[in-house]
């Protein structure tokens, strides 16, 4: 029996303030009807002042490493996948390995944006499969309140704040990561960025047009690209699995957006009973939302362990995957 890197555990935390569409009503020139039907999303998490990424990313690993009953200084690595990180440097992966106790772990971060996840399980699953390493943590997090304009109606309102974790370890079992695919188009960069407070455009430099602190999206651009993106994406990862719609027991996508994950859903003819939809309550959490999604899904008996899970992401850069797993 091959090496295989499996999930043994997840754990999740969300910001406790939640806000509705119509709190948004109150200060922007929006209603709940719009938001509602555009997005799907009827309210999320929002982080207080307090809160910061590492904030999350430390209550779902101790989650995980609780649910598996894992001893944190047996951990090999601790992979935070974000990129609203606590500080430029260090890497959040470095706090939360410190917080956990995680004494004898290798810690870096994983910047695909809301694409993070699927990259993140791809790259710790490799590492494990191929004896680099034993055991690990991989959080998928996001706090993209923080850096949105509120007077943009057009962004502030899709975001959420939270995150999730798995323990992934090395097994003989016959489960884990089946497939993967992963992609980018960086000519899109354009897009859906953040342009101040990198090298490029230094915090200390003059703000010139277009060059905002804040996230910037080209919405129906993003739309396009995703429908499209995530049909590809689990096409591609089915065939390199040579499996089919039908060998999915669960459809896990990153939450952005109803109508986008319906719109790429009906693309790839999965059956509506086989999609996994939590976007109403979170809006979109980035990298955070599919292990939000993967643990909400297994809480409520909709995830059970040998089941096939195909999930998809898609996000600024552009970037975009999809990974199978038997869970
Ligand atoms: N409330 C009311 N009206 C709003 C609004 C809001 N919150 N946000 C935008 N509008 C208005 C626009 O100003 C525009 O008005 P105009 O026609 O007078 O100029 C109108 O609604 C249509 O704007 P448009 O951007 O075409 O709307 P849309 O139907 O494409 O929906 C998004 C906008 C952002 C919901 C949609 O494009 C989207 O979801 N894109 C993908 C975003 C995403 O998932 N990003 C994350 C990727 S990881």
């Amino acid at each position: 029996m091959p090496r295989r890197a499996v999930i043994q555990s997840i754990g999740m935390a969300v910001a406790d303030k939640v806000m509705t569409n119509d709190d948004f009503a109150k200060f922007l020139d929006t209603s709940n009807e719009w938001i509602q039907s555009r997005t799907g999303i009827l309210e999320r998490r929002i982080a207080s002042d307090e809160e910061s990424c590492s904030t999350f990313a430390i209550r779902a690993a101790k989650q995980a490493l609780a649910n598996a009953d894992v001893d944190p200084e047996s951990l090999d690595l601790v992979a935070v996948a974000s990129v609203t990180g606590d500080y430029q440097f260090p890497s959040t992966s470095c706090i939360v390995q410190d917080a956990i106790g995680a004494k004898r772990a290798g810690a870096f971060d994983i910047g695909a944006a809301c694409a993070g996840f699927i990259y993140g399980c791809q790259l710790v699953g490799s590492m494990i499969e191929s004896g680099a390493i034993q055991r690990a943590l991989l959080i998928g997090v996001d706090v993209l309140t923080k850096t949105v304009d509120w007077t943009d109606r057009s962004t502030c309102i899709l975001f959420g704040d939270g995150g999730g974790a798995v323990y992934m370890e090395a097994s003989n079992e016959d489960r884990g990561l089946i497939s993967t695919v992963l992609r980018s188009d960086g000519s899109g960069g354009r897009h859906i960025l953040i342009a101040l407070g990198g090298s490029k455009n230094p915090i200390g430099a003059q703000r010139s047009a277009g060059c905002s602190p804040y996230v910037y999206m080209e919405g129906r651009e993003v739309y396009r690209f995703a429908v499209k993106a995530m049909g590809d994406s689990c096409c591609s990862v089915l065939q390199k699995a040579g499996m089919s719609v039908d060998d999915v027991d669960i459809f896990v996508p990153h939450q952005a957006n109803e109508r986008i994950i319906t719109a790429a859903a009906d693309r790839i003819g999965l059956p509506p009973e086989k999609l996994f939809l939590n976007v109403h309550k979170y809006g979109n959490m980035s990298a955070g939302s599919i292990p939000v999604a993967l643990y909400e899904a297994q809480a409520t008996g909709r995830l059970k362990k040998g089941d096939v899970v195909m999930t998809v992401g898609f996000g600024a850069g552009l970037v975009w995957g999809a990974n199978l797993i038997r869970w």
